[in-house]
């Protein structure tokens, strides 16, 4: 992560906040106007978060909002800053997020039917093949896939193949336009790449929600390793502006957080879709810096 050279110094779920998060919440839960929720389905969506996040980032709402592992947009729809730069590692998030910015129309058939949904993700990996993945077809698809496969994931093997299976659900509801979003998205800078590669100004408010902490493992299921986890706390603590960090609460995160000199708070996180499948509660941990 770099900053710019004026930069004088060198990131449907339940809200059950714990009496720990008092020192943070005290003031009571800040209404989100008008709701505009995640347009996919997204493995460790904050969109619970919005409400306690909600009083640090007000003070701060003139400034640019920056998302470093943005996935499913959560917080950021939560808040809807004017000016926003979100990044991810995923391409085909960033191309469905940037195609819904530029007008995406949907004319592909979405349908809950699972010879529908097989054709769809073989016409997908057919068209990531050939060099097609940042594209308005590429984005329907993905959108396609993320609503009706399994849990939302977004898995590929070692072919680079898109490989989840179909979900079974009974019903899906399928968005018909993508209006709302386009009128947000148009204003906002989304990006495709490792953290490590933005560029901040010394002023961005950053929140930052890495993929969770898994312990007694080197990595993780989505492939960020414990030195993933620490990189990305050290670059964020060399930020100048504000910094909001969050993670599953294990000791060898707080303890990393709190050497960098991050005020800790906790929280009870609720059900969440993993990529293992696991739903069940996680104590996550709320790092704050430079408020
Ligand atoms: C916990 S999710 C973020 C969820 C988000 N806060 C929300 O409300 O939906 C973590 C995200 O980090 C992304 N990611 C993983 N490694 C990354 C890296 N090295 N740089 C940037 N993004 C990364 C993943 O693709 C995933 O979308």
């Amino acid at each position: 992560m770099k900053t710019t050279a004026a930069s004088k110094a060198d990131s449907s779920c339940v809200h059950l906040p714990t009496a720990e998060s008092a020192r943070i919440a005290s003031t009571g839960p800040k209404p989100v106007e008008e709701s505009l929720g995640p347009p996919l389905k997204w493995a460790g969506g904050k969109r619970w978060l919005v409400s306690d996040l909600a009083q640090i980032w007000e003070p701060h709402k003139r400034r640019r909002y920056v998302e470093p592992f943005c996935g499913g947009l959560g917080v950021a729809l939560g808040f809807r800053p004017r000016n926003a730069l979100l990044n991810d590692i995923n391409p085909h998030l960033i191309n469905f997020y940037q195609q819904l910015g530029r007008g995406l129309r949907l004319t592909l058939e979405m349908r809950n039917d699972e010879r529908n949904y097989y054709e769809h993700r073989k016409s997908f990996n057919e068209l990531i093949k050939r060099d097609g993945s940042q594209t308005p077809e590429a984005a329907q698809l993905f959108y396609y896939l993320n609503r009706t496969c399994f849990n939302g994931l977004c898995r590929f093997n070692q072919g680079g193949k898109f490989n989840v299976p179909f979900g079974s659900y009974k019903n899906i509801n399928y968005a018909s336009d993508f209006y709302r979003y386009q009128r947000l998205f148009e204003s906002w800078t989304f990006s495709n790449g490792d953290l490590a590669e933005l560029t901040l100004e010394q002023d961005d408010f950053v929140y930052a929600d890495p993929p969770y902490d898994v312990e007694f493992t080197t990595y993780s299921a989505g492939g960020f390793s414990w030195r993933d986890q620490v990189r990305t706390a050290e670059l964020l603590a060399a930020h100048h502006g504000p910094v909001v960090l969050s993670n599953q609460a294990t000791p060898r995160i707080v303890s990393l957080y709190q050497k960098l000199g991050f005020s800790i708070s906790y929280l009870q996180a609720p059900r969440r879709i993993s990529c293992t499948g696991d739903r069940t509660q996680a104590r996550e941990v709320l790092a704050v810096r430079g408020l």
